[in-house]
């Protein structure tokens, strides 16, 4: 490496530079994650069990752990040349902010509309599912990301999209709702009286500010009471969303080729470990391979700490219980976190790809503060000037403690972080922060025992 070189503050790959492929993390493990199993059978689940509820091109890519590369449809190209490449950023101001002798690059994914890296994957799934010949599709939203790129995916593909949106989101941001109404997708506040898994969710929490668990229930009903028009799609958690997400560390990896660096430590907030995931791919595939000894780290809120104080266990993936079971880092699908304001990353479970690199020691995982991730938010919008999401926040606030150390011990580390999405529609939070009403909530271990006894008593949990 030339530590002469220049590194501009930004740099964008050409459009003919855009990966032409996905590449599939499972292929590079040591062992692969657990597979789904069927909840009432527990035998693992194939393409026929999962094609009621996924599309079929999508249920062969959850299930395919083998193939590493996977060709990009040329329609989902175009979409994102619209927006891709997305620009890899030398964090100059923020590291001179800090004192550090860090160097800060973060991978800028809120260029897009929709304000996120969800788009990557909302563009794939409405393009399968327009390919099989559905009317349209059903999901849920947290923080109103995924609900947006997925109604922008399906308008430009000429589809149906059914969102259930977490409640508290719904009620904290009014405008994501209208954005998906510009791209006509049809929004319900989760947990509603629409469905059967709403209805019973309820019934039991009649208070409750919902969560994504909630939400993905009613979708899946919703989905599969359609007589057949219709599938359920998911923005993370699931292998096919970290593989469409791959694309971020692909683009990163060329992008940091071309500066003459290669990260000592990548980090990315975890909500279902999408961004985290697709990020990491080609990283991790080299520590994996014994090529390179990067520091990988999730970064998630003490309100939600799933990897941080969850158990490793075979749960559902929504809370009323009607997924498949997948092997992961959770906190039991009957829990309910408080109403976070960083709405994207309230989930139960962990995608189970991360999980396992998590277990087997490949992943580390920090959890912070509400507050704490806000003053970072505001320091970073300060310095490098965009106002980041409150999830990308936390990307933010794990790379500054990096950073920090790297100012206490002299070492000048490369610091690669995942920069999600744009905040434009999290004012409400920027306001209670700045107006000093946000509180944090961290949940006891009695809380988080209430959970944990939701988890699906089967031989597989045994002993867990
Ligand atoms: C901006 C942003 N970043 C991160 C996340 C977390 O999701 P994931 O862990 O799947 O990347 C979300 C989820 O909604 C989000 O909106």
């Amino acid at each position: 490496m030339n530590s002469q070189k220049h590194i501009p503050h930004r740099l964008y790959l050409t459009e003919d530079q855009m990966p032409r492929q996905w590449f599939n993390l499972r292929s590079a493990m040591k062992e692969q994650p657990d597979p789904l199993i069927h909840p009432g059978t527990l035998q693992p689940l194939g393409v026929a069990d999962l094609a009621p509820i996924f599309c079929e091109e999508l249920a062969k890519q959850e299930l395919d752990g083998a193939t590493a590369y996977v060709d990009i449809p040329e329609e989902v190209l175009e979409v994102y040349r619209m927006y891709r490449p997305s620009p890899i950023i030398r964090a100059y101001a923020l590291e001179k902010a800090l004192g550090t002798p860090a160097k800060i690059y973060y991978k800028f994914e809120g260029n897009n509309t929709s304000g996120s890296h969800k788009l990557n994957s909302a563009v794939a799934q409405a393009y399968y599912a327009k390919q099989q010949g559905l009317t349209g599709v059903t999901t849920e939203t947290g923080a109103g990301q995924w609900g947006t790129a997925l109604s922008e995916a399906c308008s430009y593909f000429g589809l149906s999209c059914d969102v259930y949106m977490v409640k508290c989101s719904y009620e904290q941001k009014p405008f994501r709702k209208a954005v998906m109404g510009v791209f006509d997708a049809q929004v319900t506040p989760s947990p509603s009286n629409t469905t059967q898994a709403g209805r019973a969710i309820l019934a039991e929490h009649p208070d409750t500010t919902g969560s994504l668990g909630c939400a993905i229930s009613e979708a899946v009903e919703a989905a599969v009471g359609s007589g057949g028009k219709k599938r359920y799609v998911l923005g993370s958690v699931l292998n096919q969303v970290l593989l469409h997400q791959s694309i971020i560390g692909l683009e990163s990896k060329l992008a940091m080729d071309q500066l003459g660096e290669y990260p000592d430590v990548v980090v990315g907030c975890a909500g279902g470990g999408s961004n985290l995931g697709g990020l990491i791919a080609p990283f991790m595939a080299d520590k994996l391979a014994g090529r390179k000894d990067v520091r990988i780290v999730a970064v998630e809120p003490a309100s939600c700490p799933s990897l941080t104080r969850g158990k490793y266990a075979y749960d559902f993936c929504d809370t009323g219980k009607v997924t498949p079971l997948a092997r992961m880092y959770t906190l039991g699908s009957g829990f309910i976190p408080s109403p976070s304001h960083a709405g994207g990353l309230r989930y139960h479970g962990m995608s189970p790809i991360l999980s396992k690199l998590y277990h087997d020691g490949y992943l580390e995982a920090v959890s912070y503060r509400q507050t704490e991730i806000f003053e970072a938010a505001v320091l970073f919008a300060k310095r490098e000037t965009i106002l980041p999401a409150p999830e990308s926040a936390h990307a933010i606030k794990g790379a500054i403690d990096e950073a920090l150390r790297c100012r206490e011990s002299g070492e000048a580390k490369t610091i690669l972080f995942g920069l999600t999405g744009t905040g434009y529609f999290d004012m409400t939070a920027y306001e209670a922060y700045l107006n000093g009403t946000m509180s944090d909530y961290v949940p006891t271990d009695a809380d988080l025992q209430k959970g944990f006894d939701s988890l699906p008593d089967i031989p597989q949990n045994r002993g867990i």
